[in-house]
């Protein structure tokens, strides 16, 4: 598809197909899919496949996937090197409840990857991660409380979903002491409440938590970028300062790596920013969409295990996984990719300027160039409630014309665009922007004439 062909696909991509799937799928699937994420009524995408960048639904339809699966798919779909170990890997046998090789090799590259952590141990899924790392600080620490802040996303255990992503932000309440908010019902009272929520880039605010509080909190937890808000960058002495103050008052500091993890950087994102935490999460990237995941950190901690913390899982570490991390991390260590995506990611960032400066509109490009997104505010946002403020109704519209012109972001504002290696291939980056412009000039059309 050539970029001008693209951009004059318009919305009308073909549905049929899709549509009946969908309606056959409703009747054994709440929303027609397994995750609440991508429940989009009519409009649910069903996968046919997908290579490298691009992906394409059962009516043919092809995309350029600025998804990547939320993340993981680092490489690209389908990547050869990564399925290749795997297959050979897999035909010993998938899942023994014993050890293998492969389970230590990927926790070693976890270790030499991130430089920081001493001791790890595997996971299906980034969920898991958190969970266990948040029971493991507790349990460290004797204390009960975790800290975490609006707007970020660290899975869908009881622990995490709290203040997550109400679209009315007064709902978050007070901005001194925000409203602990439980995403959903079903989620006990008794465990929401050992959960303190917080804001992002407020130094300030967390001293005052940590002042009244401290003596309960076993750990915070953050997403090092805020990746459930476009990637909202901490601010120059965010992290230094929420290091020093978890040191001051002894408490667990715990990057949620899942989606920064070897993507910022080869060592995520404490390389990138210089901070060493106590313990981290892993996932996404680790596996290029396999699902390989880990939670780790220092030793004294990670010694918890096996005598007084639980930890296990039929799955975790099931060879599958294991050799899909090993290979995974072993091309991320060795060749340049990580590079690479950043370049790419740059080139659509020019790109998306040259579109957007000359509108005249107000926006900011948010995040790094491996996860960004762009926000239509006059203000750099700092923290979740910064997002209220967006024009995310015209995000929405954009995205929305994207998908129907051939690339796909996520259609809503606040998960960020994912950049993969396969992006830098061919033509892929004028396309993206050309695809971009197209959808601009359509929204704010459309926007002109009060639709
Ligand atoms: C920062 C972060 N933590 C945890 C999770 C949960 O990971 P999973 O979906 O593998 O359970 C996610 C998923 O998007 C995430 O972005």
């Amino acid at each position: 598809m050539t970029a001008e062909s693209a951009a004059t696909i318009g919305p009308a991509r073909k549905r049929d197909v899709q549509l009946a799937t969908w309606r056959r799928a409703v009747q054994v699937m709440p929303g027609g899919t397994d995750s609440n994420f991508r429940a989009w009524g009519e409009a649910t995408i069903y996968v046919d496949r997908g290579k490298g960048g691009t992906v394409w639904d059962l009516d043919g339809n092809e995309y350029i996937d600025l998804r990547m699966g939320y993340g993981p798919v680092i490489l690209g779909h389908a990547d050869d090197r990564v399925d290749d170990y795997v297959n050979e890997r897999m035909r010993q046998g998938v899942s023994f409840s014993l050890t293998s090789e492969d389970e230590i090799r990927a926790n070693e590259l976890v270790q030499e990857l991130t430089g920081w952590v001493e001791m790890s141990r595997l996971t299906v899924s980034g969920t898991e991660a958190t969970m266990h790392a948040m029971r493991v600080a507790r349990a460290f620490t004797g204390r009960d409380k975790i800290v975490k802040f609006e707007g970020q996303y660290h899975g869908v255990h009881d622990y995490a979903l709290i203040s997550v992503l109400p679209n009315n932000i007064a709902d978050l309440g007070d901005a001194e002491n925000p409203s602990r908010l439980a995403w959903g019902r079903g989620i006990p009272a008794a465990v929401a409440d050992t959960v303190i929520p917080a804001r992002y880039n407020n130094v300030d605010q967390l001293r005052r938590l940590f002042e009244r509080e401290g003596h309960d909190i076993a750990a915070i937890i953050v997403e090092p970028v805020l990746g459930n808000a476009q990637g909202i960058m901490p601010q120059p002495g965010f992290h230094e300062a929420m290091r020093a103050l978890t040191r001051e008052f002894g408490i667990l500091l715990i990057f949620d790596e899942v989606k920064t993890g070897f993507r910022l950087a080869k060592g995520g994102a404490a390389e990138y920013f210089g901070i060493t935490p106590d313990l981290g999460t892993f996932a996404k990237a680790m596996g290029n969409g396999y699902p390989a995941a880990a939670f780790g950190g220092r030793r004294d901690i990670m010694s918890l295990m096996p005598a007084s913390v639980s930890h296990g899982g039929t799955y975790a570490g099931n060879r599958i996984a294991a050799a899909a991390a090993v290979r995974t991390l072993e091309i991320l260590r060795d060749t340049d990719a990580i590079a690479t995506i950043h370049r790419t990611g740059e080139a659509v960032q020019a790109g998306i300027r040259s579109v957007l400066d000359p509108t005249g509109l107000p926006y900011v490009i948010t995040g790094h160039p491996s996860m960004f997104g762009i926000m239509f505010t006059d203000r750099v946002p700092r923290e979740y409630r910064d997002w209220a403020t967006t024009d995310h109704e015209l995000y929405d519209a954009i995205a929305v014309g994207m998908q129907a012109r051939g690339a796909m972001p996520e259609p809503d504002s606040r998960e960020p665009w994912f950049m993969c290696e396969a992006h830098a291939r061919g033509d892929t980056v004028d396309r993206i922007v050309s695809i971009f412009a197209a959808s601009v000039s359509a929204a704010l059309e459309a926007r002109s004439r009060g639709h």
